[in-house]
């Protein structure tokens, strides 16, 4: 196709659109549009370059990924060499850092620029005529490695520089990194696939850079943040917090963090300042950094060695620290999860005493290997719970060192189970388990599940504590007298909440389903359920393991028609799948459940769940939308579309990837040729008649 103008036009403006949107989110962490309209500008950018190859630019958003694994890293000798920084632990090391400068500039106070230091690792970034060119590790700090592929598929690394004042080259220098939260993600994701979890943010995102392979690369959420430029004799600027202001104009990611300061106290206040900021930054930091800000008297003050005198990392004490591990016991949460504990012998994290440390789940104890009496790192890290890294020497591992996680639920004695592809461990005991008391009476009370008011957090303690409710059921036998004398509970605020429990007896099935609290069922699938069942004997009623071997064979035989090319099955219970039917099968067959169930919907006092109106889910072709293609031997065109929209389908007029099925007939024609290219089922007639059928049993 012809490159035509409107098309370089429109590709021009979506990559500044794209670009702009790039920085405001990766970079200015304040993103403008929702993250679908994103995607669709650059769907719509994909689509126009791979109709118009010619338009394709590298610096294009759609490029940043691109080209075959690389056999190795050609080296790269920095212009500049990339030294390290001394360190500094305590105030005394601060005293006499400032106090050398001061001396070797003469002068009685000294401006410092101060900003965090990232603990991650550094790169150069080179910029020709405002593009990235190059990139580069490290490696001895003479020479490192080209990884220049891999850095361009760090969103935060511009591959293009922003600013008017852009030189006509420019390295800049800074550390690749990976967010706190982001690592948590990545290693709760390989939890859930039973996967090694990574060790810390650093190796990972080093390990990410050494990948052969950008594509793998670009998978881990790198991000960087620059500190500085090779060479600041070639810029301009007279001080370095001007080169960290310049660069941000320019689109690179600077910490927010950055300030200047005056003298010895000012540096020692940024540090406070920092520590107690630092648990709550996105990216985890190991020390600050000064700089004497003035660029001339940093190069009158030079280096020693290999680290300048004009620059000193201030560190903090460690997140990780090595100790015994005296037992490792179970906890049982509000939700029913099992989680292993490692009981420690105390050691100070960070600046604080750790006596406890996570184990996430029995995959994890298994993956890190962990025994009782084992010597291991823990990491605390901000706000998060505190957790076993890693074994650093084996105990003796006698006998009883090993742990198992419990078959019985060590609070109620009920059955532990754990689901198929799920890493959590469960208690059964759902409202019954005293572990879980208050979390289920928390959610059976909640907005969204029965929303009665003011049952909140301080009253379900007191009532649980007090053994006044042990069961949802038990709400709807309390007075206001028996609230009225718990503590803090006027005689108003205890007929209020009386009131409000009564108000909530007559609840919509699916709220009810929802305030139950089994395993994985949350509104949408409540939603479902009820638009299925239509009353809560029904769902009582069904025979869920049986669903669940229905739905496990119906996926299986859906897979073979994909494999095959033809239309597959109706679903059975669409949007509830086998392991969920496999939990509700599990919690409706536990004794106590049942009997909680039974008090709360019958006798007097008892809840009134409503009846709902019957949807077309299963085995219906709900919201399913039809493309007619061509003519039908046995249909007209009309009778076609009444058929589909009888049974809840929908006829549409042209085929996109909203299509589910298209019906094609004698001469069909580009909607055919279209469903193959989207890859949307086709049917003939037989195959629309014959899913009509299955829908109506
Ligand atoms: S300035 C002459 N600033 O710390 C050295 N370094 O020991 C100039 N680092 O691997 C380095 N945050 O990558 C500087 N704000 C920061 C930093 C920082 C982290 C790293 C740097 C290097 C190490 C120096």
């Amino acid at each position: 196709m012809a490159v035509t103008q409107s098309a370089r036009r429109r590709v021009e403006a979506l990559r500044r659109d794209i670009e702009t949107h790039s920085h405001r989110y990766y970079v200015l962490d304040a993103p403008t549009i929702p993250d679908s309209e994103y995607d669709r500008m650059f769907r719509e950018l994909l689509e126009l370059e791979a109709a118009h190859p010619d338009l394709v630019t590298p610096d294009s958003p759609t490029q940043r990924v691109g080209g075959a694994p690389l056999q190795e890293f050609p080296p790269v000798v920095h212009a500049v060499p990339m030294l390290s920084l001394n360190n500094a632990f305590s105030d005394e090391d601060v005293i006499g850092f400032d106090r050398r400068a001061r001396e070797g500039l003469d002068k009685d106070e000294i401006e410092y620029a101060a900003e965090p230091k990232f603990d991650g690792l550094a790169i150069s970034l080179h910029y020709e005529r405002g593009r990235f060119v190059r990139g580069a590790t490290r490696g001895d700090g003479y020479t490192g490695e080209d990884v220049t592929a891999n850095l361009r598929t760090v969103r935060s690394i511009p591959l293009k520089l922003r600013g008017a004042r852009a030189p006509g080259a420019v390295e800049v220098r800074g550390e690749v990194i990976i967010y706190k939260a982001d690592f948590e993600r990545i290693n709760a994701r390989q939890r859930e696939r039973s996967e090694k979890e990574f060790v810390n943010p650093r190796n990972t995102a080093a390990g990410a850079l050494r990948q052969l392979d950008p594509r793998i690369t670009a998978e881990r959420p790198l991000r960087f943040f620059a500190y500085g430029v090779g060479d600041p004799a070639k810029l301009p600027f007279k001080r370095h917090s001007e080169i960290l202001d310049w660069l941000a104009e320019e689109g690179l990611p600077v910490a927010a963090e950055r300030a200047t300061v005056k003298g010895l106290s000012g540096l020692l206040a940024f540090y406070q300042k920092m520590g107690k900021k630092r648990e709550r930054l996105p990216y985890a930091i190991d020390g600050v950094v000064y700089k004497v800000n003035d660029l001339g008297d940093q190069r009158s003050l030079g280096f020693v060695a290999r680290a300048p005198r004009f620059a000193l990392a201030h560190k903090y004490a460690p997140e990780e620290a090595v100790t015994e591990v005296l037992d490792i016991e179970v906890q049982v949460g509000r939700t029913g999860t099992l989680t292993p504990v490692a009981r420690l012998a105390p050691v100070s994290v960070g600046g604080a005493t750790v006596t406890n440390a996570t184990l996430h789940n029995e995959d994890d104890v298994r993956r890190k290997d962990v025994w009782r009496r084992d010597t291991v790192t823990v990491r605390r890290a901000g706000d998060v719970i505190p957790e076993v890294v890693s074994v650093s020497k084996a105990g003796p591992r006698e006998q009883g060192d090993r742990f198992e996680m419990p078959a019985r639920c060590p609070v109620c004695g009920s059955e532990v189970v754990r689901l198929e592809g799920e890493a959590a461990s469960r208690c059964t005991g759902g409202l019954f388990c005293p572990a879980q008391r208050k979390g289920a009476l928390l959610h059976f009370a909640s907005r969204r599940a029965m929303d009665i008011e003011g049952l909140g957090d301080k009253l379900v303690d007191q009532l649980v504590d007090s053994n006044k409710v042990l069961t949802p059921a038990d709400l709807y036998t309390l007075d206001a007298a028996t609230l009225a004398a718990l503590d803090r509970m006027g005689e108003k605020s205890a007929r209020n909440v009386v009131a409000a429990i009564a108000g909530s007896k007559n609840p919509t099935l699916a709220r009810f389903v929802y305030a139950l609290g089994i395993p994985g069922v949350g509104e949408e699938v409540a939603r479902i359920l009820a638009g299925h069942f239509g009353s809560f004997d029904g769902l009582l009623g069904a025979d869920w393991t049986e669903l669940a071997e229905r739905k496990k064979a119906a996926q299986k035989e859906n897979a073979a028609r994909k494999r095959r090319g033809e239309a597959p099955l109706p679903p059975v219970l669409e949007g509830v799948g086998p392991e969920l039917m496999e939990s509700l099968a599990k919690f409706l067959s536990q004794q106590h459940n049942r009997e909680v169930i039974r008090q709360l919907t019958s006798g007097p006092g008892a809840v009134v769940v409503q009846r709902e109106k019957r949807r077309a889910t299963a085995g219906r072709l709900d919201g399913k939308v039809f493309v007619l293609t061509g003519a039908l031997p046995g249909l007209t065109r009309e009778e076609a579309k009444e058929m589909i929209e009888r049974s809840g389908g929908k006829v549409a007029a042209s085929v996109s990837r909203q299509t589910d099925y298209v019906v094609a007939g004698a001469e069909a024609g580009s909607k055919l040729g279209k469903a193959h290219e989207l890859g949307v089922a086709v049917l003939d007639e037989a195959g629309l008649r014959k899913m009509f059928e299955e829908s109506k049993s």
